[in-house]
């Protein structure tokens, strides 16, 4: 095998993805999957996978020192993508301490690892950290978007979490020397998204008749990048990125929530044969988040200039496809939405 890259998260949304496209795409590379198989955590999300010969998957917790020192020494690891995480900003509102936990010093865990694992041999190895564009904060309505030099204001214990974990991997880089790379990418979308987020939920919603909440007053913005798209750019930047630097990965494709919301109305009825705009009815507004950013939008000038990396989705056909695959996978969606969801559900929504 050409390379043994760890991939921590496989098993989640868009680690998944990531998996997939590595397994398939690099038959020479052997894939590791770490995954804790948390309530977001699912097999069947790579079940068309699981049989190829370069993949293995390992279930362990990147908090677990030796559990990770073993995946090093056992499959001779040269390459780390960490994307295992705690993701949801809603949940972080209400337990913070399992997400300093898992993003900060799971994060550090894994650096640690791999320094021993490395020993100072860097040549050919290389840690990427997958993070997220809300450790830049929140914009107004006219400003201008994040970009790499963009000062940290976090404001959930999500993104502060995250961003925690940015600074360890750049402080491993600066002290230690070890080869590093960073992305920040804005919200992502697509089929295996867990529907505790927008766009799995409004469609599950939809197709339940359930009401749809839409937090606040539905003005908050968000950049919305196809998930295949963002496992495009981690492949591009695992392997031509530079040591040491971070990247913004952007869709260019910012929504008000309430817009989108309508589209997503839209096109669910459409695919349901129930006149469009129906489930419009069923939009409910509710309590806003607490700290709800108002606005994330990203430039990705770096990442096209340098990589010559740009999205390939054009919105409402990946709207498309993605609401397609949530209705065509209904038995995905109910395995999922059964048992525990219901209870973190009518914790969130009330028994609406
Ligand atoms: P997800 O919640 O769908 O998946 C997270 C995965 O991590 C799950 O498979 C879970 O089992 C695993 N995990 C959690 N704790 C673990 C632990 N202690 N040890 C091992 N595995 C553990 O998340 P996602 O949306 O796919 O996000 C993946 C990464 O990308 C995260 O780091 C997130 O911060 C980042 N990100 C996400 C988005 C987005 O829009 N979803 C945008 C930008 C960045
Ligand atoms: P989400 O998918 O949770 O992603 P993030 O908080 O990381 O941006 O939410 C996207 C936007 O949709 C965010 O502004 C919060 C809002 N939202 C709702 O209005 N209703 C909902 O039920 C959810 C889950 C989110």
């Amino acid at each position: 095998m050409k390379r043994h890259i760890l991939i921590t998260g496989g098993a989640g949304f868009i680690g998944s993805h990531v998996v997939r496209r590595f397994v398939t795409r690099y038959p020479d590379y052997r894939i590791v999957n770490f995954d804790l198989l948390t309530y977001a955590g699912n097999l069947a999300n790579l079940s068309d996978v699981e049989q190829a010969p370069n993949y293995t998957f390992v279930r362990g917790d990147i908090c677990d020192a030796e559990a990770v020192g073993e995946v090093f020494r056992r499959y001779a690891i040269d390459g780390v993508i960490h994307l295992a995480a705690e993701s949801h900003v809603d949940r972080s509102i209400r337990d913070p301490f399992t997400f300093a936990r898992t993003n900060v010093l799971g994060t550090l865990t894994l650096l640690h690892a791999a320094r021993e694992a490395w020993q100072g041999a860097w040549a050919g190895k290389r840690f990427y950290h997958i993070s997220t564009d809300e450790v830049y904060g929140a914009l107004g309505f006219g400003d201008e978007p994040f970009n790499e030099g963009t000062r940290y204001d976090p404001h959930s214990p999500y993104s502060a979490s995250k961003a925690s974990s940015d600074h360890f991997v750049r402080a491993f880089h600066d002290t230690y020397g070890l080869p590093t790379v960073v992305t920040n990418c804005s919200n992502n979308y697509g089929p295996y998204q867990f529907p505790e987020k927008l766009i799995p939920l409004l469609v599950n919603n939809i197709r339940l008749e359930r009401p749809l909440p839409v937090y606040g007053r539905g003005e908050n913005v968000r950049d919305w990048l196809h998930v295949e798209d963002h496992a495009r750019a981690i492949d591009l930047i695992f392997h031509e990125g530079r040591n040491g630097e971070t990247y913004n990965i952007g869709g260019g494709n910012e929504w008000r929530n309430i817009d989108l919301v309508r589209l997503i109305v839209r096109t669910t009825d459409r695919l349901l044969g129930r006149p469009e705009g129906a489930s419009e009815r069923l939009i409910t507004y509710v309590t806003d988040r607490a700290g709800h950013d108002l606005r994330y939008a990203i430039d990705f000038s770096k990442l096209r200039r340098e990589l010559g990396w740009e999205p390939a989705f054009r919105f409402e056909e990946g709207i498309e496809q993605t609401v397609r695959w949530y209705l065509e996978n209904r038995e995905w969606m109910e395995r999922i939405t059964s048992g525990e969801y219901e209870h973190y559900y009518e914790q969130m929504y009330g028994n609406r």
